[in-house]
């Protein structure tokens, strides 16, 4: 299936679009397992980058970003919508946080992925580490690491030389 419209990756605008990726968040990640409303945030929001992706007016794929450290983030909260799996839409999002984070001079990304999600995440190059948690009882993770190339990383150097040379 091709996707019918241009699909864009940025964050959510308005209260409208929050309320509707926590929804989409809580319907696939916290729902099935009988979890709360409430249950799909945690403490990092409020520092967090959240993204979604829109196809037309329709949410329909989310994911978010923070940093744990200078150098590590995380992403958590990753979920597309059943109907639109297997489009590049998950990919498209993780590319966007992937730019985010060079730009905010990352050099590693952590996940705790879902064993479901750990092939996906293997075909953009994040490592498992080592097991993760097991979530309500029953769903494994791996804990995996994205390693920004040498490349990506000497880009990385000569974005932060140039902020400098801007800034004096
Ligand atoms: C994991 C998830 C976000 C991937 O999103 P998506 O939009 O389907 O991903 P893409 O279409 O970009 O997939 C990229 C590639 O991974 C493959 N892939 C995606 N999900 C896969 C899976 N579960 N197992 C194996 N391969 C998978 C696709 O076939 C595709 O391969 P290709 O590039 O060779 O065609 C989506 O399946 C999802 O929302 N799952 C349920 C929620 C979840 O588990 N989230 C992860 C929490 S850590």
């Amino acid at each position: 299936m091709i996707l019918k419209d241009i699909l864009i990756i940025r964050q959510p605008k308005t209260k409208d679009e929050l309320k509707a990726m926590y929804d989409l968040r809580w319907r696939i990640l916290r729902k099935p397992w009988n979890q709360p409303r409430g249950s799909e945030r945690d403490q990092y929001e409020t520092k967090a980058i959240p993204y979604i992706a829109l196809l037309g007016n329709e949410i329909i794929g989310t994911a978010r970003f923070h940093k744990i450290n200078e150098s590590v983030g995380q992403i958590r909260y990753l979920a597309v919508e059943e109907g639109f799996r297997n489009q590049g839409v998950g990919s498209n999002i993780l590319m966007t946080i992937h730019m985010t984070a060079l730009n905010r001079f990352v050099k590693y990304i952590l996940v705790n992925a879902r064993i479901n999600a750990v092939k996906f995440f293997e075909k953009h190059n994040y490592k498992i580490i080592e097991d993760g948690p097991l979530l309500f009882g029953e769903i494994k993770h791996k804990k995996m690491v994205l390693k920004f190339s040498k490349t990506e990383l000497r880009l990385q150097k000569i974005i932060e030389s140039m902020r400098k040379v801007v800034k004096t």
